[in-house]
């Protein structure tokens, strides 16, 4: 007799991390995607995405035959459960997009044995847990929600290591079998209903969000009463209730998922009859950061926050959203570049990762492989994205290169006092002396 099968649908980051763990954790599993040519590569062990680890499980899984990858649904008709890990993009009005989920639904209707649970992985609106059983019109295959909470760049990480495991449903052999899954990894399992499963991973990210924004108000007025966010935040992260992640000022919060989740909750709010204004003030306290660093670029270069930024050369350093990843999506460094951009100053970057070329908002950057080039001729450089790499530049060449050393580095990521020794004046985000 043959395994039992795990199917998963979708073979994006979160599709293929799943995938991938899972056959580590000894399970046979076929994963299914509309994209031919990325299943052929798979099928050779060519991983399409940039996450540590994965490429060695999807090859470890291959070589054990534990792992198929097909386009074809149909393959699914013995898995005991099938995960739904597909992409929920914002479509209008905020309003998450869920047509690609609905039209797996439809084809695995006629598919999938009886007895079956599917798994909806995907970041789904509260109510669609609920629904997509409605729409796969099938009472003999139950639907549980499973949220993921995978961070970009860590994936495998997060996967074989999680904070907490949460299955919704109401349903107790459903619920056991989601449970069995992950039995072999040590966190927390919280059993819950459907809707409140979907909503915890809206509220994890947009509490992430909300942590950001608060950081990011405090560094502002920091910067005004000559105190040091990072000696406030070390004090508030010792605090066991509030905890020291997220507590970094930046350029803003970006990403795929925290802009994405925090409309759409609230979008979920609004439907709902609720004035969840603390989360419309985030989502404003992160566009008012973008438009203060570029205040902060305008004071920098030309000593006044409303100096003119017309055809003035600028370098950036780093475009990708965070580091560790090459994903622009929802870039704050691309919010940041566009108004300064809008505002007339002739823009040159270089990022370690991030591809880049074609990509819209990238248009009237020029974009550099050496990082060396984003000083030649600048009246400054802005440092928009925390690669560690970047402490390690020569400075004192980088000054040499510049018409005008004046460095704003957004992530509070240099040290002022070596760079000060190699003739940068540096400003950074809520520290004595910036503004
Ligand atoms: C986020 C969540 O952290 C994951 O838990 C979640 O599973 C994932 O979304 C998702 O929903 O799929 P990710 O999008 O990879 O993960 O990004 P984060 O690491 O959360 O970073 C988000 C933004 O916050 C980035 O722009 C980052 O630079 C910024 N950030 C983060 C700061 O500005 N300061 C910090 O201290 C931390």
């Amino acid at each position: 007799m043959r395994d039992p099968v795990i199917g998963v649908v979708g073979a994006g980051y979160v599709g293929l991390t799943t995938t991938a763990c899972l056959a580590h954790l000894g399970n046979r599993v076929i994963c299914v995607d509309v994209d031919g040519s990325k299943v052929d590569g798979l099928r050779h062990g060519e991983v399409p995405i940039a996450e540590p680890g994965l490429a060695e499980l999807v090859a470890e899984g291959l070589a054990a035959r534990r792992l198929e990858f097909t386009t074809d649904a149909s393959t699914l008709g013995d898995a005991e459960v099938v995960l739904l890990c597909l992409p929920t993009p914002m479509g209008e009005a905020g309003v998450a997009d869920l047509s690609v989920l609905e039209s797996a639904l439809g084809e695995l209707a006629g598919v999938l044995a009886p007895g079956c649970v599917v798994v909806m992985k995907s970041t789904v609106p509260v109510g669609t847990t609920a629904r997509a059983g409605e729409l796969l019109g099938r009472s003999d295959v139950p639907v549980v929600s499973n949220p993921e909470f995978l961070r970009e760049g860590h994936a495998v990480h997060d996967f074989l290591h999680p904070d907490r495991i949460v299955v919704g449903t109401e349903d107790t052999g459903a619920a056991a079998r989601v449970v069995g899954l992950y039995a072999a990894l040590d966190a927390p399992v919280l059993r819950t209903d459907p809707a409140s499963a979907e909503l915890a991973k809206y509220a994890s990210n947009a509490f992430l969000a909300l942590k950001l924004s608060y950081v990011n108000a405090l560094a502002e007025l920091c910067e005004r009463v000559g105190a040091d966010v990072r000696a406030v935040g070390r004090v508030l992260g010792l605090d066991n209730r509030i905890g020291p992640a997220f507590l970094a000022p930046g350029p803003g919060w970006g990403g795929s998922c925290l802009p994405k989740d925090t409309s759409a909750l609230l979008r979920t709010a609004e439907a709902a009859g609720v004035d969840f204004g603390l989360l419309r003030e985030t989502v404003a306290v992160n566009v008012a950061q973008r438009e203060r660093v570029v205040r902060k670029v305008r004071r920098a270069v030309t000593g006044s926050p409303r100096g003119s930024l017309a055809g003035v050369r600028l370098g950036l350093l780093g475009l990708t959203f965070k580091a560790g990843t090459d994903d622009l999506r929802h870039s704050p460094a691309l919010a940041v570049a566009a108004e300064l951009s809008r505002a007339g100053a002739v823009l040159t970057a270089y990022d370690p990762r991030a591809g880049g070329a074609g990509h819209p908002d990238l248009d009237g950057i020029a974009l550099v492989d050496d990082p060396y080039l984003v000083a030649k001729d600048a009246a400054g450089i802005v440092l928009l994205t925390e690669w560690p790499e970047f402490r390690d530049l020569d400075w004192a060449t980088l000054a040499a290169l510049a018409d005008h050393a004046a460095v704003v580095d957004t992530r509070n990521l240099l040290d002022p006092d070596t760079l000060c020794g190699t003739g940068w004046v540096h400003t950074g985000i809520g520290t004595p002396g910036d503004q």
